[in-house]
Protein backbone atom coordinates (compact mmCIF):
# COMPACT_ATOMS: atom_id res chain seq x y z
CA UNK A 1 0.00 0.00 0.00
CA UNK A 2 1.46 3.75 -1.18
CA UNK A 3 1.00 6.83 1.35
CA UNK A 4 0.55 9.64 -1.63
CA UNK A 5 0.55 12.49 0.37
CA UNK A 6 -2.00 13.84 -2.93
CA UNK A 7 -3.97 11.63 -1.90
CA UNK A 8 -7.06 13.67 -2.84
CA UNK A 9 -9.80 11.33 -0.35
CA UNK A 10 -7.37 12.59 2.10
CA UNK A 11 -7.43 16.07 1.25
CA UNK A 12 -11.22 16.49 0.63
CA UNK A 13 -12.66 14.20 3.37
CA UNK A 14 -13.38 16.62 6.15
CA UNK A 15 -15.72 18.76 3.70
CA UNK A 16 -17.79 14.87 3.51
CA UNK A 17 -17.92 15.28 7.49
CA UNK A 18 -19.10 19.15 7.42
CA UNK A 19 -21.98 18.37 5.03
CA UNK A 20 -23.14 15.51 7.39
CA UNK A 21 -22.54 17.73 10.66
CA UNK A 22 -24.74 20.83 8.85
CA UNK A 23 -26.99 17.67 7.61
CA UNK A 24 -27.63 16.94 11.70
CA UNK A 25 -27.74 20.15 12.75
CA UNK A 26 -30.34 21.29 10.19
CA UNK A 27 -32.42 18.74 10.78
CA UNK A 28 -32.24 18.64 14.39
CA UNK A 29 -35.22 22.16 13.95
CA UNK A 30 -37.37 18.63 13.25
CA UNK A 31 -36.83 15.99 16.01
CA UNK A 32 -40.24 14.74 17.41
CA UNK A 33 -42.32 16.99 15.30
CA UNK A 34 -43.27 14.04 13.05
CA UNK A 35 -42.91 15.72 9.97
CA UNK A 36 -40.42 13.31 7.95
CA UNK A 37 -40.84 15.00 4.70
CA UNK A 38 -39.69 18.51 6.15
CA UNK A 39 -36.86 16.74 8.05
CA UNK A 40 -35.15 15.05 5.18
CA UNK A 41 -35.84 18.19 3.41
CA UNK A 42 -33.72 20.28 6.10
CA UNK A 43 -30.81 17.63 5.51
CA UNK A 44 -30.60 17.58 1.77
CA UNK A 45 -30.73 21.50 1.87
CA UNK A 46 -27.89 21.34 4.15
CA UNK A 47 -25.81 18.85 2.17
CA UNK A 48 -26.59 20.48 -1.16
CA UNK A 49 -25.29 23.36 0.32
CA UNK A 50 -22.05 22.18 1.84
CA UNK A 51 -21.73 20.49 -1.85
CA UNK A 52 -21.56 23.86 -3.74
CA UNK A 53 -18.41 24.29 -1.50
CA UNK A 54 -17.03 21.47 -2.82
CA UNK A 55 -14.48 21.34 -5.87
CA UNK A 56 -14.82 18.01 -7.01
CA UNK A 57 -16.90 16.72 -9.95
CA UNK A 58 -19.66 15.12 -7.48
CA UNK A 59 -22.17 12.52 -8.87
CA UNK A 60 -24.82 11.14 -6.36
CA UNK A 61 -24.82 7.25 -7.31
CA UNK A 62 -27.07 6.42 -5.18
CA UNK A 63 -29.56 8.93 -3.46
CA UNK A 64 -32.64 8.21 -1.98
CA UNK A 65 -34.14 4.19 -1.90
CA UNK A 66 -36.43 4.22 -4.62
CA UNK A 67 -38.54 2.76 -2.01
CA UNK A 68 -38.88 5.93 -0.38
CA UNK A 69 -40.71 9.15 -2.05
CA UNK A 70 -38.77 11.69 -0.29
CA UNK A 71 -37.23 14.84 -1.26
CA UNK A 72 -34.36 13.83 -1.69
CA UNK A 73 -30.80 14.00 -3.66
CA UNK A 74 -31.08 11.41 -6.20
CA UNK A 75 -28.98 9.25 -8.14
CA UNK A 76 -27.67 11.54 -11.31
CA UNK A 77 -27.60 14.75 -9.45
CA UNK A 78 -24.06 16.61 -10.24
CA UNK A 79 -22.71 18.26 -7.21
CA UNK A 80 -19.88 20.07 -6.39
CA UNK A 81 -18.19 22.92 -8.92
CA UNK A 82 -17.56 20.81 -11.47
CA UNK A 83 -14.36 23.03 -12.47
CA UNK A 84 -12.41 21.31 -14.98
CA UNK A 85 -9.54 19.15 -13.16
CA UNK A 86 -11.54 19.16 -9.88
CA UNK A 87 -11.06 15.23 -8.56
CA UNK A 88 -13.90 12.83 -9.32
CA UNK A 89 -16.35 11.38 -7.33
CA UNK A 90 -19.23 8.65 -7.06
CA UNK A 91 -21.18 9.65 -3.78
CA UNK A 92 -23.80 7.31 -1.94
CA UNK A 93 -25.78 9.05 0.58
CA UNK A 94 -28.34 8.93 3.23
CA UNK A 95 -29.62 12.34 4.59
CA UNK A 96 -31.04 11.25 7.66
CA UNK A 97 -31.09 7.50 8.05
CA UNK A 98 -33.84 6.64 10.22
CA UNK A 99 -36.33 9.28 9.18
CA UNK A 100 -38.90 8.15 11.35
CA UNK A 101 -36.88 8.29 14.23
CA UNK A 102 -36.09 11.85 13.51
CA UNK A 103 -39.84 12.42 13.09
CA UNK A 104 -40.99 10.80 16.59
CA UNK A 105 -37.93 11.64 18.22
CA UNK A 106 -36.46 8.14 19.17
CA UNK A 107 -33.25 7.27 19.06
CA UNK A 108 -30.81 5.96 15.77
CA UNK A 109 -30.88 8.27 13.19
CA UNK A 110 -28.25 9.97 11.36
CA UNK A 111 -26.75 11.12 8.25
CA UNK A 112 -24.05 9.59 6.24
CA UNK A 113 -21.99 9.98 3.43
CA UNK A 114 -20.12 7.34 1.52
CA UNK A 115 -17.36 8.91 -1.22
CA UNK A 116 -15.43 7.06 -3.98
CA UNK A 117 -12.86 9.32 -5.19
CA UNK A 118 -13.29 7.96 -9.16
CA UNK A 119 -10.59 9.32 -11.17
CA UNK A 120 -9.24 6.75 -13.48
CA UNK A 121 -12.05 4.45 -12.41
CA UNK A 122 -13.37 2.12 -14.94
CA UNK A 123 -16.52 0.36 -13.45
CA UNK A 124 -18.63 2.21 -10.40
CA UNK A 125 -16.75 2.21 -7.06
CA UNK A 126 -20.32 1.87 -5.36
CA UNK A 127 -22.72 -0.32 -6.40
CA UNK A 128 -26.63 0.47 -6.94
CA UNK A 129 -28.83 -2.06 -6.35
CA UNK A 130 -31.94 -1.57 -8.11
CA UNK A 131 -33.91 -3.09 -5.63
CA UNK A 132 -35.38 -1.90 -2.50
CA UNK A 133 -34.19 -4.55 0.06
CA UNK A 134 -31.37 -6.87 0.37
CA UNK A 135 -30.40 -9.51 3.26
CA UNK A 136 -27.86 -8.48 5.45
CA UNK A 137 -24.88 -10.31 7.61
CA UNK A 138 -22.53 -8.04 8.68
CA UNK A 139 -20.11 -9.23 11.26
CA UNK A 140 -16.38 -7.86 12.65
CA UNK A 141 -13.15 -8.34 11.42
CA UNK A 142 -12.45 -11.17 13.37
CA UNK A 143 -15.00 -13.11 11.91
CA UNK A 144 -14.15 -11.96 8.67
CA UNK A 145 -10.45 -13.07 9.18
CA UNK A 146 -11.28 -16.83 10.36
CA UNK A 147 -13.46 -17.19 7.46
CA UNK A 148 -10.75 -15.89 4.85
CA UNK A 149 -8.75 -18.45 6.73
CA UNK A 150 -11.30 -21.11 6.59
CA UNK A 151 -14.03 -20.27 3.84
CA UNK A 152 -15.88 -23.27 4.52
CA UNK A 153 -16.99 -21.67 8.05
CA UNK A 154 -21.05 -21.17 7.85
CA UNK A 155 -20.41 -17.23 7.41
CA UNK A 156 -23.12 -16.38 5.03
CA UNK A 157 -26.93 -14.90 4.83
CA UNK A 158 -28.07 -18.09 4.35
CA UNK A 159 -26.18 -20.05 7.04
CA UNK A 160 -28.05 -21.67 9.24
CA UNK A 161 -28.78 -19.14 12.54
CA UNK A 162 -27.44 -21.32 15.31
CA UNK A 163 -24.49 -22.26 13.32
CA UNK A 164 -23.43 -18.79 12.42
CA UNK A 165 -24.13 -17.54 16.11
CA UNK A 166 -21.99 -20.78 16.77
CA UNK A 167 -19.07 -20.27 15.29
CA UNK A 168 -19.57 -16.14 15.86
CA UNK A 169 -19.17 -17.16 19.77
CA UNK A 170 -16.08 -19.58 18.97
CA UNK A 171 -14.12 -16.81 17.43
CA UNK A 172 -15.35 -14.00 19.46
CA UNK A 173 -14.38 -16.07 22.65
CA UNK A 174 -17.83 -15.94 23.86
CA UNK A 175 -20.92 -18.13 25.59
CA UNK A 176 -23.77 -17.89 22.99
CA UNK A 177 -25.27 -16.02 24.90
CA UNK A 178 -23.27 -13.03 25.02
CA UNK A 179 -23.33 -13.27 21.19
CA UNK A 180 -25.55 -9.88 20.19
CA UNK A 181 -27.44 -9.69 17.13
CA UNK A 182 -28.68 -6.84 16.24
CA UNK A 183 -32.38 -7.06 13.87
CA UNK A 184 -34.28 -4.81 12.05
CA UNK A 185 -38.07 -4.68 13.64
CA UNK A 186 -40.19 -5.47 10.51
CA UNK A 187 -42.75 -8.65 10.13
CA UNK A 188 -40.09 -10.00 7.33
CA UNK A 189 -37.72 -10.70 10.22
CA UNK A 190 -40.11 -12.23 12.37
CA UNK A 191 -38.99 -15.56 11.54
CA UNK A 192 -35.23 -14.60 12.11
CA UNK A 193 -35.87 -13.14 15.06
CA UNK A 194 -37.13 -16.45 16.53
CA UNK A 195 -34.34 -18.55 15.67
CA UNK A 196 -32.27 -16.25 17.46
CA UNK A 197 -34.10 -16.04 20.71
CA UNK A 198 -34.22 -19.83 20.24
CA UNK A 199 -30.82 -20.08 19.90
CA UNK A 200 -30.30 -18.15 23.17
CA UNK A 201 -28.35 -15.04 21.86
CA UNK A 202 -29.02 -11.81 22.56
CA UNK A 203 -30.73 -10.02 20.80
CA UNK A 204 -31.15 -6.28 20.11
CA UNK A 205 -34.18 -5.20 17.77
CA UNK A 206 -34.27 -1.76 15.94
CA UNK A 207 -37.01 0.54 14.77
CA UNK A 208 -35.84 2.09 11.74
CA UNK A 209 -31.74 3.48 10.58
CA UNK A 210 -29.42 -0.24 9.87
CA UNK A 211 -26.72 1.91 8.74
CA UNK A 212 -25.54 2.26 12.50
CA UNK A 213 -26.55 -1.20 13.26
CA UNK A 214 -24.81 -3.20 9.79
CA UNK A 215 -21.58 -0.66 10.85
CA UNK A 216 -22.07 -1.56 14.52
CA UNK A 217 -20.21 -5.17 14.50
CA UNK A 218 -16.70 -3.82 13.18
CA UNK A 219 -16.54 -1.06 15.85
CA UNK A 220 -14.45 -1.64 18.69
CA UNK A 221 -17.46 1.25 20.64
CA UNK A 222 -20.28 -1.14 19.63
CA UNK A 223 -21.24 -4.17 21.93
CA UNK A 224 -23.36 -5.28 18.66
CA UNK A 225 -21.55 -8.62 17.28
CA UNK A 226 -23.83 -9.34 14.13
CA UNK A 227 -26.31 -7.47 12.31
CA UNK A 228 -28.77 -9.71 10.54
CA UNK A 229 -31.41 -9.35 8.28
CA UNK A 230 -33.74 -7.82 5.52
CA UNK A 231 -33.48 -3.68 5.42
CA UNK A 232 -32.85 -1.16 2.68
CA UNK A 233 -30.92 -1.88 -0.29
CA UNK A 234 -28.69 1.31 -0.52
CA UNK A 235 -27.86 1.52 3.20
CA UNK A 236 -26.32 -2.40 2.65
CA UNK A 237 -23.94 -0.42 0.15
CA UNK A 238 -23.44 2.42 2.31
CA UNK A 239 -22.72 0.08 5.36
CA UNK A 240 -20.19 -1.53 3.18
CA UNK A 241 -17.86 1.48 2.45
CA UNK A 242 -17.81 1.95 6.03
CA UNK A 243 -17.21 -1.75 6.79
CA UNK A 244 -14.60 -1.51 3.90
CA UNK A 245 -12.90 1.16 5.62
CA UNK A 246 -13.33 -1.10 9.53
CA UNK A 247 -12.07 -4.21 8.16
CA UNK A 248 -15.51 -5.94 9.23
CA UNK A 249 -17.47 -7.47 7.00
CA UNK A 250 -21.33 -7.57 5.33
CA UNK A 251 -22.83 -10.54 2.95
CA UNK A 252 -25.74 -9.29 1.26
CA UNK A 253 -28.46 -10.45 -1.17
CA UNK A 254 -31.12 -9.00 -3.41
CA UNK A 255 -34.31 -9.71 -1.75
CA UNK A 256 -37.42 -9.01 -3.83
CA UNK A 257 -40.36 -8.03 -2.51
CA UNK A 258 -42.84 -9.96 -4.61
CA UNK A 259 -43.22 -11.66 -8.35
CA UNK A 260 -43.14 -8.31 -9.79
CA UNK A 261 -40.33 -6.97 -8.15
CA UNK A 262 -38.66 -10.42 -9.26
CA UNK A 263 -39.50 -10.13 -12.83
CA UNK A 264 -38.88 -6.56 -12.80
CA UNK A 265 -35.02 -7.10 -11.78
CA UNK A 266 -34.80 -9.74 -14.47
CA UNK A 267 -36.58 -7.42 -17.49
CA UNK A 268 -33.90 -5.08 -16.07
CA UNK A 269 -30.89 -7.24 -16.80
CA UNK A 270 -30.37 -8.56 -13.30
CA UNK A 271 -31.73 -12.22 -13.03
CA UNK A 272 -28.04 -13.67 -12.77
CA UNK A 273 -27.81 -11.98 -9.56
CA UNK A 274 -30.41 -12.69 -7.13
CA UNK A 275 -28.80 -15.07 -6.02
CA UNK A 276 -25.50 -13.42 -5.79
CA UNK A 277 -24.08 -12.92 -1.90
CA UNK A 278 -22.44 -9.69 -2.48
CA UNK A 279 -19.85 -8.92 -0.17
CA UNK A 280 -18.55 -5.43 0.92
CA UNK A 281 -15.85 -5.26 -1.13
CA UNK A 282 -18.26 -5.77 -4.12
CA UNK A 283 -20.90 -3.39 -3.21
CA UNK A 284 -17.87 -0.65 -2.30
CA UNK A 285 -14.86 -1.57 -4.02
CA UNK A 286 -11.27 -0.26 -3.66
CA UNK A 287 -9.80 1.78 -1.29
CA UNK A 288 -10.10 5.06 -2.40
CA UNK A 289 -13.57 5.09 -0.31
CA UNK A 290 -14.63 7.90 2.54
CA UNK A 291 -17.04 7.30 4.73
CA UNK A 292 -18.72 10.02 7.30
CA UNK A 293 -21.42 10.19 9.52
CA UNK A 294 -22.79 12.01 12.31
CA UNK A 295 -25.44 11.41 14.86
CA UNK A 296 -28.93 13.26 14.59
CA UNK A 297 -30.47 10.85 17.91
CA UNK A 298 -28.20 8.76 19.07
CA UNK A 299 -27.36 4.98 17.89
CA UNK A 300 -25.03 1.91 18.12
CA UNK A 301 -22.42 3.92 16.24
CA UNK A 302 -23.05 7.32 17.38
CA UNK A 303 -24.68 9.99 19.99
CA UNK A 304 -26.99 12.56 18.68
CA UNK A 305 -26.65 16.02 18.58
CA UNK A 306 -27.31 17.71 21.85
CA UNK A 307 -27.77 21.55 22.60
CA UNK A 308 -26.54 23.37 26.07
CA UNK A 309 -27.08 27.42 25.34
CA UNK A 310 -25.41 28.16 22.31
CA UNK A 311 -23.33 25.65 21.91
CA UNK A 312 -24.44 22.42 19.57
CA UNK A 313 -22.25 19.56 19.65
CA UNK A 314 -22.47 17.10 17.40
CA UNK A 315 -20.34 13.46 17.26
CA UNK A 316 -19.32 11.94 14.11
CA UNK A 317 -17.39 9.31 12.57
CA UNK A 318 -15.23 10.04 9.68
CA UNK A 319 -13.30 6.79 7.77
CA UNK A 320 -10.91 6.45 5.22
CA UNK A 321 -10.78 2.45 3.19
CA UNK A 322 -7.09 2.89 2.52
CA UNK A 323 -5.89 3.55 5.30
CA UNK A 324 -8.23 2.72 7.95
CA UNK A 325 -8.12 5.20 10.10
CA UNK A 326 -11.22 5.90 12.18
CA UNK A 327 -11.51 9.18 13.64
CA UNK A 328 -14.35 10.09 16.38
CA UNK A 329 -15.47 13.76 15.77
CA UNK A 330 -16.94 15.78 18.67
CA UNK A 331 -17.69 19.37 17.14
CA UNK A 332 -18.74 22.06 19.53
CA UNK A 333 -20.75 24.52 17.73
CA UNK A 334 -21.43 28.54 18.49
CA UNK A 335 -25.14 28.56 17.18
CA UNK A 336 -24.37 32.37 17.90
CA UNK A 337 -21.81 32.56 15.69
CA UNK A 338 -21.92 29.45 12.98
CA UNK A 339 -23.50 29.87 9.91
CA UNK A 340 -24.33 27.00 7.32
CA UNK A 341 -24.79 27.55 3.38
CA UNK A 342 -28.17 26.34 2.06
CA UNK A 343 -28.90 25.23 -1.15
CA UNK A 344 -32.01 26.93 -0.88
CA UNK A 345 -30.98 29.96 0.06
CA UNK A 346 -27.47 30.27 -1.76
CA UNK A 347 -25.87 32.15 1.25
CA UNK A 348 -24.75 31.83 4.82
CA UNK A 349 -27.66 31.64 7.69
CA UNK A 350 -27.89 30.68 10.79
CA UNK A 351 -28.30 27.55 12.01
P1 LIG B 1 -34.91 6.04 5.85
O1 LIG B 1 -34.89 6.78 7.12
O2 LIG B 1 -33.84 6.49 4.90
O3 LIG B 1 -36.27 6.04 5.26
O4 LIG B 1 -34.57 4.51 6.15
C1 LIG B 1 -34.89 3.91 7.36
C2 LIG B 1 -34.72 2.42 7.28
O5 LIG B 1 -35.06 1.86 8.54
C3 LIG B 1 -33.34 1.92 6.87
O6 LIG B 1 -32.35 2.06 7.85
C4 LIG B 1 -33.65 0.51 6.50
O7 LIG B 1 -32.63 -0.08 5.72
C5 LIG B 1 -34.93 0.67 5.77
O8 LIG B 1 -35.55 1.85 6.28
C6 LIG B 1 -35.89 -0.46 5.90
O9 LIG B 1 -36.96 -0.26 5.05
P2 LIG B 1 -38.49 -0.35 5.49
O10 LIG B 1 -38.76 0.74 6.46
O11 LIG B 1 -39.24 -0.19 4.21
O12 LIG B 1 -38.66 -1.69 6.11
Amino acid sequence: MSYQPSDVERQIELDFLRATEIAALNTLQWLGKGQKELADAAACDAIRGMFDLIDMRGEITIGEGIKDEAPGLFKGEKVGSWREGAPRFEIALDPIDGTTNVAKGMPNSLSCIAAAHADGAESPCLLDIPAFYMKKLAYPLAVRKAWIRDPKLPIDVDAPIDELIDVTARILGKEVRDVMVCVLDRDRNQSLVEEIRRKGAALRMIQDGDIAAAVAPAMMTSDIDLYLGIGGAPEAVLSAAGLQCLGGGMRAKIWPRDEAERRHLVSIGWGDRLDTQFMSRDLASGDQIVFAATGISTSPLLDGVSVRGTVATTHSVLMRAKSGTVRFIEAHHDLSRKTIHLRSTQAERRV
